[in-house]
């Protein structure tokens, strides 16, 4: 499975218990199963005696019965591939123990022992990044979900809190840091040896353990609590890094703020660290008082950072600091309440980036990784409930359905409720399971209790996956406009015959000849069909549904392009307006990509799209970061989505097609406006950057237009840039156009920025997202590269993730896309199976595609699922693909 699996070193009486047969199949863990455990840990203390090569922890635990759980006269201490050295039962021996699996199962006789188990790990050999490993010459953890287990044997589940004390002991000159959760409470030196110990009083699960030690530099602050408590604040990076952490402290300090603003919530220890890790799975890691995040989520400056990068620092930032109350204190029961924890952070995260920012645009991008993620996810082989009903392998359930879906889902509570209510309900939920590890379902319970709103049939957001349809239909009748709603719930794996679900639509009834409307509605549709009445219309009405996608739903609606142009230039609601932009796009793309379409009828669409753009393009009303969304094209997936059998190559061929009509016809315009925004100079504030998305976003039309004169432009572009988004934008363009002036800037590139790991990254996915003919063949190079590695996360995502992600390469007609990263998930696996997992789901989109297609990703899935020693990771996401 993971690592090579070292056996255990019995000191006296280890049975070895079946060990060495490992199940074929790794056992299916069922929610309905969750039990409590039998056994308190009131306190923990441990002993880290630190060495890249071997580092020996000694555990200390003390152990009760738990009244409120079933008696056994045995504890479970789950391992995964680590060595007993010792175990000692309260002070002596154990009156019996057994390895079963990886787990050691010790005997217990009484109500209350203490414990002590040593182990012995090798951090370097560590290349799953979970547990304790080692990054560029120091050593950090990473325990959520099940890391814990492979520094020590301990009963490993997120309902277990205990106290923690930890003593990490190292050589001096190599770890001269050493942190951990909580407060430092004594240091020491002994010759070349220090050691420093760590005490943290909130009790908490082991996921949330962290230790770090190295060579750091940190940028120091402090922050005073809305009660006057002065919290003092690090961001501890790589010797050299520190000049690009003032936004992430920043942003860190504007998190702490915030959410005492928005939802009451205050700081609970003397200080917060946050550690950057150039070598991680994921983006960031809560522990309680000592964050651990990827270098992506933490450096960023103008010359390096681009403004996506910025926003995505912040975010993340915000993410893991909202933890501290939704996660750290009011931690999860058991894994499959993942969405408690995630869904709630993602949904305050959200909301204080929209506070920071502008508000319509990152309901807009946030919307867009929804449609784009999550609902592929959601209509596959992989979907399931944002509260999973079994798992094989839980960190493939670190899911946009779980993070996205489920902040939609307490998102339509908030908007039902409205905002007072709601905060009402969550001081409750806050108040009630402070200190405990709860439930969905203690989530919901509060905030119906806080907000006095029956959530009964509500609930069934959490039970039943699928992406729920509404077709909508409007009528005519009198004075009236009826307004008739469908939902219908898609089955999905395991799931069919669904039950309507409560679906909150914000709405407005238009007068087509004013463009306004008499205010905006919210209306429940809670029914598998209803009707809605509304008086006072001699004319028909034109419908905006789904405002600020209230419900994350598909609407069918049968709506007229002319309609769609209105909308698209007079509603305002800003998220309405981008979609009716994006219906008007994706509608048209449809019909042509699947034969729908004359070629009459394909020069009238086309017309009506570059005059609604126009219209947007001349609106002096907007302002440059929303014109920037409402000029973007829908991506190719989500075209993709609407189409039974999607042949991507006609797709691909409609969608750079309409882009071409567009730039061409729009030349002028278009170059009117880069003009104006080239003017602008660099600066954070929402015109600079909204001028600096036009900029690239008009060297996209260009390319599709006139490619000689936008290799040119997005040069220019690129030699001029005084910060990094202007010029990865010019790259990003250039990559897709055989030039000259691609091969220059791309070295350029390189050598401008060689030694930077994030820019690096860029680098390798500029060219594996390119929009060039050669890009498999680019993408095969790149695997080649002396900076390239399957070692690091981050550079295999540059190469293949966005190699992934873009249709023109992956889904090339050959099914060489496919092989490549098929051959890359078997090469990883043994390496790095989380990661390696995560490129699964794109294979697995096999049922959505062509025929043609359809077969060679299957045929690449089975290769994979053949294999002779898969990961439980990738071996539950393989077999649920082709189920
Ligand atoms: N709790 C972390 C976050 O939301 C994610 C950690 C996931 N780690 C994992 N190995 N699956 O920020
Ligand atoms: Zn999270």
């Amino acid at each position: 499975m993971d690592i090579a699996r070292t056996p255990a070193t019995p000191d006296g009486n280890i049975e070895m218990a079946d060990a060495a047969v490992e199940p074929k199949e790794p056992a299916v863990i069922r929610r309905e199963d969750y039990t409590p455990f039998p056994w308190l840990v009131p306190t923990t203390h441990m002993e880290f005696e630190l060495g890249l090569e071997k580092t020996r922890v000694t555990t200390r635990i003390e152990v009760e019965r738990n009244a409120s759980a079933d008696h056994s006269p045995s504890i479970r201490l789950n391992g995964d591939g680590i060595a007993l050295v010792s175990l000692k039962c309260d002070g002596g021996e154990c009156a019996g123990h057994a390895m079963e699996g990886d787990d050691l199962v010790v005997t217990l006789e009484g109500d209350k022992h203490t414990l002590e188990i040593v182990t012995e790990i090798d951090p370097s050999a560590n290349s799953q990044l979970m547990g304790l490993y080692a990054s560029s010459g120091m050593l950090c953890t990473q325990c959520e979900a099940e890391g814990f287990r492979r520094i020590t044997f301990f009963p490993d589940r997120p309902d277990v809190l205990s106290t923690y004390t930890v003593r990490i002991r190292g050589p001096k000159a190599q770890f001269p840091v050493l942190l951990c959760n909580g407060n430092r409470v004594e240091t020491g030196e002994e010759g070349d040896s220090h050691w420093a110990e760590w005490h943290d009083p909130w009790p908490k699960p082991s996921y949330l353990f962290a230790l770090v030690a190295g060579d750091l530099v940190a940028r120091s602050d402090s922050f005073t609590t809305m009660n006057g408590r002065e919290v003092e604040l690090n961001v501890y990076v790589r010797d050299g890094d520190l000049d690009r952490t003032e936004h992430a402290m920043e942003s860190l300090k504007r998190s702490m703020k915030w959410d005492e603003e928005v939802f009451g919530r205050e700081y609970d220890l003397d200080l917060f660290n946050i550690v950057a890790v150039s070598d991680f799975n994921m983006g960031a890691m809560e522990n309680k008082g000592l964050n651990v995040f990827n270098t992506k989520y933490v450096l960023a400056d103008p010359e390096t950072a681009t403004d996506g990068d910025y926003d995505g620092v912040e975010g993340v930032i915000g993410h893991e600091y909202f933890h501290n109350w939704s996660g750290n204190r009011i931690t999860c029961r058991d894994w499959f309440q993942l969405s408690l924890k995630e869904g709630f952070t993602v949904l305050r995260d959200q909301l204080f980036s929209q506070d920071m920012g502008s508000e319509p645009v990152k309901r807009i991008e946030d919307v867009r990784v929804l449609r784009g993620v999550q609902f592929p996810e959601d209509s596959g082989p992989l979907a399931h409930p944002i509260r999973p009903d079994s798992y094989r392998e839980i960190s493939n359930f670190y899911t946009s359905t779980v993070y996205n879906k489920g902040a939609e889902v307490i998102r339509m509570m908030r908007t039902m409720a409205g905002e007072e209510a709601f905060r009402k309900g969550t001081d409750l939920y806050f108040d009630r399971h402070d200190g405990e590890a709860a439930t969905c379902e203690d989530f919901v319970k509060s905030i119906e209790d806080g907000t006095g709103m029956d959530l009964t049939q509500f609930r069934l957001w959490y039970s039943q996956a699928g992406t729920p349809k509404v077709a909508v239909d409007l009528a005519h009748e009198g004075e009236e406009a009826v307004l008739t709603l469908t939902q219908t719930v898609p089955d999905t794996p395991g799931q069919s015959d669904k039950q309507p679900m409560p679906i909150p639509l914000k709405i407005a009834l238009f007068d087509r000849a004013s463009g306004t409307h008499s205010g905006e509605q919210l209306i429940v549709l809670d029914k598998a069909s209803d009707t809605f009445r509304f008086g006072g219309f001699a004319e028909k009405p034109v419908l905006s549904i789904n405002r600020n996608f209230s419900a994350p739903v598909t609407i069918q609606r049968d709506i007229s392009g002319e309609d769609l142009v209105f909308l698209a230039a007079k509603d305002d609601d800003p998220f309405a307006r981008y979609e009716a932009m994006q219906d008007l796009m994706v509608g048209h793309l449809v019909a042509a990509s699947t034969g729908a379409l004359s070629d009459a009828d394909r020069e009238a669409g086309r017309g009506d799209i570059v005059a609604a753009l126009k219209a947007i393009v001349e609106d002096e009303a907007l302002d440059d970061l929303m014109r920037g969304e409402l000029l973007s094209m829908p991506s190719q997936t989500y075209i993709s989505e609407q189409i039974e059998a999607a042949d991507p190559g006609r797709i691909f061929a409609e969608r750079e097609a309409l882009k071409g009509a567009i730039g061409s016809a729009l030349k002028d315009e278009l170059h009117r406006l880069y003009e104006r925004a080239e003017k602008v100079s660099y600066s954070m504030s929402a015109e600079a950057k909204g001028a600096r998305k036009l900029k690239t976003l008009i060297l996209v039309y260009a390319a599709a237009s006139d490619p000689e004169k936008a290799a040119e432009l997005a040069a220019h572009q690129y030699d001029r840039a005084d910060n990094m988004t202007d010029r990865q934008g010019a790259l990003m363009v250039l990559t897709g156009i055989d030039s000259a002036e691609r091969t220059a800037r791309l070295m350029n590139f390189y050598n401008r920025y060689q030694g930077n790991a994030l820019v690096t990254d860029k680098w390798f996915s500029l060219q594996a997202m390119s929009l060039h003919p050669k890009v498999i063949e680019h993408v095969k190079a790149l695997a080649d590269h002396p900076d390239f590695t399957l070692k690091n996360p981050n550079r295999v995502r540059s190469l293949y993730m966005a190699f992934a992600a873009n249709p023109h390469g992956f889904h090339d007609a050959s099914g060489e896309g496919y092989r490549m990263i098929a051959d890359l998930i078997l090469e990883l696996d043994p390496i790095n199976a989380q990661t390696a997992a995560r490129f699964v789901p794109a294979l697995g989109r096999w049922r959505k595609m062509e025929p043609g297609r359809s077969a060679l990703m299957r045929e690449q899935l089975e290769r994979i699922a053949a294999a002779p020693k898969l990961s439980r990771d990738t071996f539950e996401q393989v077999t649920r693909s082709l189920g």
